[in-house]
């Protein structure tokens, strides 16, 4: 959903900035959105928030939007369904 969202926005003509644990998978999304930019962040984890927040705000002061779209994404029958699944979520 984050990429969809971001590769529309980034064919909008915005400057899009994805963010994620995993540079590999970041790079490939830039890649194949050239202009896009990328930043390497674990959102669980506050000092990388603050590392990111800082480099975001220096590198793009015009920077105006900001999307929270991170989260797992777990798939359950219902009889399987537990508090694991259900709650998550909630801490990222
Ligand atoms: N798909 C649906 O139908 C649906 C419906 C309702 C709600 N949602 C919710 O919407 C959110 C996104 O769903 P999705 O289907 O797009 O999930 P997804 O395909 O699993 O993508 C999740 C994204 O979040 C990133 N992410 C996960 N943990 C992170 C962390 N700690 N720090 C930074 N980035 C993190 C992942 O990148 P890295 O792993 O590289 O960090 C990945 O890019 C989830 O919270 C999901 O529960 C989804």
């Amino acid at each position: 959903m984050g990429r969809g969202l971001a590769e529309a926005f980034h064919k909008l003509g915005n400057q899009v900035i994805v963010a994620g644990r995993r540079k590999s998978l970041l790079e490939q999304v830039t890649a194949a959105n050239p202009g896009m930019k990328a930043v390497e962040l674990d959102i669980a984890d506050p000092v990388s928030i603050q590392a990111a927040a800082e480099r975001l705000i220096a590198e793009n002061p015009t920077l105006n939007v900001l999307i929270n779209n991170a989260g797992p994404n777990e798939h359950a029958l219902v009889m399987g369904f537990n508090s694991y699944i259900a709650e998550n979520p909630i801490p990222v």
